[in-house]
């Protein structure tokens, strides 16, 4: 089983927050759907027959996609791979753009899960992010999607933003919590060197949250998320009735995956491989039948450092045994040494074998993680 990733890298604007590849020019819009599909033909034999569990499209902003284009992206998919029936398909969408007739077309193609990029239900905050829809529009688009007959809803939600009080995101939570939506993603806002909020944090016109308040948010997420039946299945992710995201859920589990378009990634157990982040290069190669990507071979090092980002982050966590059987003892006995004062400070816990973080330790970690790395 592997996955696909198709990455649409337009925006109408740019969020103040967002380091993630898109251009504002809708220009080449039509000429990077075919490059796409080129894309697509040309890597068709990489997966060999493996069969396709998860389509994702991310961006960018996929949901300014005519339902055409969506649909013949899918289409050409279904012709060059073999794509499992019960196939989940997720289109990120912002929520100005889930008009009823978009919903409506997005109802007949064979995409069946939305990720709606919410942010926040507070005017200040969405203000804030530069986003372009409102409190309302927020609330309206997921009763719209509800509405056209779309079953599994994913939201987004950024806390830690400059600014906002425990009250303002328990107010977020509980909107959300309400919607009766099957899944909550819930990011911490991370300053990303060349957007606008780091601009801001480094002249001081914002400033960061305390480390206490961020805590504080992240708890009462936690709190707020169980008591309305939400199981924490990663740092960030958090499902009903398991309506785990399969795509991001296989990410985690290092299944294989192909990533098309600019700046897109994939991954097929020994390396990695990354597009190029420019619509105009990524065009101009395609159509010269030019290289277009980096790789890179992953060593044993690379691999055991991967196993440590993926796992630890997840409800599913680190296995000794899995570790033993695919790593030499080199790798075993750094990550015993380097777990055992987590262990000790209670930000990790072990039970039957398997290592996974503590409430806290899920807060830092980021830290945790860089200190398990092997570094030769
Ligand atoms: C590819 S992005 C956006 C998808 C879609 N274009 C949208 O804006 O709704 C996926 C999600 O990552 C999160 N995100 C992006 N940058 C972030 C940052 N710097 N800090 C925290 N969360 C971030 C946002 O919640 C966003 O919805
Ligand atoms: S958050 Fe979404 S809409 Fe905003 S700039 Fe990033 S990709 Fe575009």
């Amino acid at each position: 089983m592997a996955g696909i990733y198709i990455h649409i890298p337009f925006c109408k604007t740019k969020c103040h927050y967002c380091d993630f590849y898109k251009t504002t020019d809708f220009g080449a819009k039509t000429d990077f759907v075919s490059a796409l599909k080129q894309e697509i033909e040309w890597r068709k034999n990489e997966l060999q027959q493996e069969e396709i569990a998860s389509i994702y499209f991310g961006g960018g902003t996929p949901s300014v996609l005519k339902i055409e284009e969506i649909s013949s992206i899918l289409h050409h998919l279904s012709n060059c791979f073999s794509v499992a029936d019960d196939v989940e398909i997720t289109l990120e969408a912002n929520p100005d753009d889930l008009t009823p007739e978009f919903l409506e077309g997005v109802k007949n193609t064979p995409v069946n899960r939305l990720s709606i990029g919410t942010q926040s239900f507070h005017d200040a905050d969405l203000k804030s992010m530069n986003r372009r829809h409102n409190s309302q529009q927020a609330l309206a688009s997921i009763q719209a999607a509800r509405d056209a007959g779309i079953q599994n809803i994913s939201i987004d939600l950024i806390y830690g933003l400059p600014n906002q009080t425990l009250a303002d995101w328990k107010d977020n939570v509980l909107k959300a919590v309400a919607l009766d939506v099957q899944h909550i993603s819930a990011y911490h806002l991370t300053y990303h060197e060349g957007t606008v909020f780091y601009e801001y944090l480094k002249t001081g016109k914002i400033k960061e949250l305390p480390d206490e308040l961020s805590f504080d948010q992240f708890k009462l997420l936690l709190s707020e998320l169980k008591k309305a039946g939400f199981e924490q299945y990663e740092i960030s992710n958090f499902a009903r009735n398991q309506r785990y995201s399969r795509h991001n859920k296989a990410y985690w589990e290092r299944k294989k995956y192909l990533g098309f378009g600019p700046s897109a990634h994939s991954f097929d157990h020994k390396s990695r491989r990354w597009n190029v982040s420019s619509l105009r290069k990524y065009l101009q190669a395609i159509d010269e039948k030019g290289p277009f990507w980096e790789t890179e071979v992953l060593s044993a090092q690379d691999q055991y450092n991967d196993y440590m980002i993926t796992s630890l982050r997840t409800k599913w966590g680190i296995s000794l045994n899995y570790l033993q059987t695919n790593f030499a003892s080199k790798y075993v006995s750094h990550f015993q040494d380097e777990a055992e004062k987590y262990l000790e400070s209670k930000h990790l816990y072990l039970e039957d074998g398997i290592y996974r973080l503590s409430d806290e330790g899920l807060f830092i970690s980021d830290k945790i993680m860089e200190e398990l790395f092997y570094m030769e």
